[in-house]
């Protein structure tokens, strides 16, 4: 006995390092922020500026980071115009999804906890992006240019903000990606997954009055929830059958 107890306690322990892993209902999944300094500890209303203000009813980010969006470049040292500017329609696509990366609060079933960033301790995961969203973000982008794939691990650092490395040189963004489904699951380290919208149940960053991306989280939420409490009443049964077990020859 004395030893499952110390089993259990290091379990918790190991358990309270990563906050996700105590999630423990539908709703912890759907009150949560990212885990960063740019972001509220739990969703509420806020006003925001610009093209972020769709969120306005419920977010996880402040105006001032809204605002400051509208900037020149860098924004959060990150230079979207690291070959020549961006051409405009193809920059709204970009701001459209930090909007979503800092204000969204429709992601804590995607979150996993992440090392060594300083402005967060938490990313999202391969949320599913409506393939019409992603398409139109491409359409708008194909012409441009970029240095490399990956513009979440890709990049030079070393000056603070994102560079060329030296090995890579400007090219279209139809040299670097194949296609659509390429380009949004690439450009910024797996955090998009495109799925077809008839498939299963996906994200849009564009919106108008209610979002609809609350009900995507809302059905990722239950089936976490309730595969994790089948794993934990699975793990409960084995556990009983283990003392009974024990307990009967004894008897
Ligand atoms: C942005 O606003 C929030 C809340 O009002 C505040 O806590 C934070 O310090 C502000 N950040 C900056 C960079 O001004
Ligand atoms: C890149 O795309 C532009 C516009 O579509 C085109 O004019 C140019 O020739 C392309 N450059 C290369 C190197 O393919
Ligand atoms: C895909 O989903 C978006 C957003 O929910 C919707 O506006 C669009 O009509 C859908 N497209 C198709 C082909 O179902
Ligand atoms: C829950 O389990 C089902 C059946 O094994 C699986 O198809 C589904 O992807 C799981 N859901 C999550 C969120 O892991």
């Amino acid at each position: 006995m004395f030893f499952i107890c110390l089993i259990q306690l290091m379990l918790t322990v190991v358990n309270c390092y990563n906050r996700l892993s105590t999630i423990n209902s539908v709703d912890g999944y759907l009150d949560i922020c990212m885990d960063g300094v740019y972001q509220k500890e739990a969703p509420g209303p806020g006003e925001l500026y610009g093209q972020c203000a769709e969120w306005k009813e419920r977010n996880c980010c402040y105006e001032n980071t809204t605002k400051s969006l509208q900037k020149p470049e860098p924004w959060q040292n990150f230079n979207l115009n690291h070959c020549g500017q961006l051409s405009p329609m193809c920059r709204g696509h970009f701001l459209q999804n930090f909007c979503f990366y800092e204000c969204s609060p429709n992601v804590g079933p995607w979150l996993v906890k992440v090392n060594g960033m300083e402005s967060r301790k938490e990313r999202f995961y391969k949320v599913p992006l409506c393939e019409r969203e992603c398409n139109l973000w491409w359409k708008d982008c194909k012409h441009d240019s970029t240095c490399v794939k990956n513009w979440g691990t890709d990049f030079d650092l070393s000056s603070g903000t994102n560079t060329c490395p030296g090995y890579s040189s400007c090219k279209n963004f139809t040299e670097i990606y194949t296609d659509a489904t390429d380009f949004c699951e690439n450009v910024f380290d797996r955090t998009w997954k495109v799925v077809q919208n008839s498939s299963e149940p996906c994200m849009v960053l564009n919106f108008h009055n209610t979002n609809p991306n609350y009900n995507v989280a809302k059905q990722k939420a239950q089936s976490i929830y309730s595969n994790k409490s089948n794993t934990v009443k699975f793990g409960t049964m084995l556990y009983l059958l283990v003392v009974i077990m024990l307990t009967i020859p004894k008897m």
